[in-house]
């Protein structure tokens, strides 16, 4: 059912929850954390992850959700329509070209996975350099995976976006649980669950925090703009904190998970944890190999990535699509099919930088190698880590927390009701909303451009 005005409405509480979760819940869980995890030194880098997506992701996530409810618009509209005239329009549109860029890369590491489930399936090895190389292969996978993110997207929020959210994510889960069920019950998978879970603190330094706090902003589809988009079709009645909590508990819960699958397996069979951004693909398809009824476990390992990736990518799309409907009132299927056929075509770079275009492949920026590296780097990281310091310095200091609290309350009572000796849980979020996060993020951004301050 679309709006008249195309804008449309989230038709549940649970629609809502699950397509925010389900735009969280990606590759940055399934393949990023993992191979993040791995390379950090296990169960110590898991425990600062989580200190700082519950201390910084989720204040920030309420933060992008009132910004969006109050507005109700997309994310550039959202900032006109709270503070008209100030220069933090320009994090909207930084929003807008972070996700269209972002999906344009990750629609090739997608369309990779559909490559994998579809072998997987055949039982044909492939070998990871080879295929990626293969830019028949990546350009079609890429278009197959874009096409599928458009047609979900064109059908506006009640009949596309969240239909498919409410199938997805619960299949999701479950895959995941099967997935896991082999994985710890093969012999030797024991030194992988204690690697991931006990801890050896001397490994913290410095650098650890701050690619966990990258790591959390990626994971949790925090300063994309994307959650003032779906905070801009929420109900007035939807309490934002709880939703951004089950967000919070449901990303975290699918990353966790997500190390359950692979490390008891790589260590099984002998990997190494830190085989870098292969893990998923160099790593696990000669696990699932050397694994009773591997093929199928192979299949449903890629098919749930492809699906997590999908709700991800949808949620991409929303960004750009929604302030086309909304600032120049474009009908929902033209913007959805001009930006997805526009991000088909700028994504063909990256489909060929890892090995099929040499100078693609190997370009260097500031140590960076490979076009889609530079702008997982630059665009993936630097420009997002840059856009959630703007929006809690709006918030905070801008359009002023009073303005916030209140948008926040609606549906959320218990916000502004004392906890202990009259202090609320408004009083708190300020605090972290005007203070601890940017300063947080301050010292992130710095040390991204080589300064450190520890
Ligand atoms: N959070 C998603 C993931 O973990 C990536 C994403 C970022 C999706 C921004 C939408 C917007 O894969």
């Amino acid at each position: 059912m679309q709006n008249v005005d195309q804008r449309g409405h989230w038709g549940s509480k649970i629609g809502f929850i699950l397509a925010a979760a389900g735009s969280a819940v990606g590759l940055g869980n399934i393949w990023r954390f993992p191979y993040i995890t791995g390379e950090n030194g296990g169960a110590a880098f898991v425990v600062v992850y989580l200190a700082c997506v519950f201390l910084i992701g989720f204040p920030l996530l309420i933060n992008e959700l009132a910004i969006g409810r109050a507005s109700g618009k997309d994310a550039v509209g959202a900032f006109r329509a709270t503070r008209p005239g100030t220069p933090f329009v320009i994090t909207g549109f930084l929003c807008i070209a972070c996700c269209f860029l972002v999906l344009t890369y990750y629609g090739v590491i997608a369309g990779w996975t559909i490559g994998y489930a579809v072998a997987s399936l055949a039982k044909t090895h492939i070998a990871f350099e080879e295929f990626a190389a293969n830019p028949v292969y990546s350009i079609i996978l890429l278009g197959v995976f874009i096409l599928m993110t458009v047609v979900i997207v064109e059908r506006g929020i009640q009949s596309g976006i969240e239909k498919w959210s409410k199938v997805l994510m619960p299949l999701l889960l479950v895959m995941v649980l099967a997935v896991i069920v082999r994985s710890v019950t093969l012999p030797g998978a024991w030194k992988g669950i204690e690697y991931y879970m006990k801890p050896n603190f001397s490994k913290i330094h410095a650098t650890v925090v701050l690619k966990a706090l990258g790591q959390a902003f990626f994971s949790l589809s925090v300063g994309w703009g994307l959650m003032i988009t779906y905070g801009s079709y929420m109900e007035k009645r939807q309490s934002i904190v709880a939703s951004a909590f089950w967000v919070v508990f449901m990303d975290t819960l699918v990353a966790l998970l997500g190390g359950f699958m692979v490390f008891p397996a790589v260590f099984a069979f002998g990997k190494a944890p830190d085989s870098g951004t292969g893990l998923t693909f160099i790593t696990l398809p000669s696990v699932f190999e050397q694994m009773p009824a591997g093929a199928l476990v192979g299949f449903m390992f890629f098919c749930l990535l492809t699906i997590a990736a999908l709700t991800s990518s949808i949620s991409m799309l929303e960004v750009p699509v929604s302030y086309l409907v909304d600032e120049y009132k474009k009908p929902r299927r033209i913007a959805a099919w001009a930006v997805g056929i526009l991000a088909f075509l700028v994504g063909i770079p990256s489909a060929l930088s890892s090995g099929a275009c040499k100078w693609l492949t190997h370009i260097k920026v500031f140590g960076h190698e490979g076009l889609m590296d530079i702008l997982d780097f630059f665009v993936g990281t630097a420009v997002i880590v840059l856009i959630a310091f703007l929006c809690s310095v709006y918030v905070g200091w801008v359009w002023k927390p009073k303005a916030a609290v209140e948008e926040i309350s609606q549906g959320a009572p218990g916000f502004t009701k004392p906890l202990i000796g009259g202090i609320t849980m408004a009083h708190i979020w300020v605090l972290f909303v005007k203070f601890i996060c940017p300063v947080v993020i301050a010292i992130v951004f710095l040390n991204i451009f080589g300064v450190s301050l520890f």
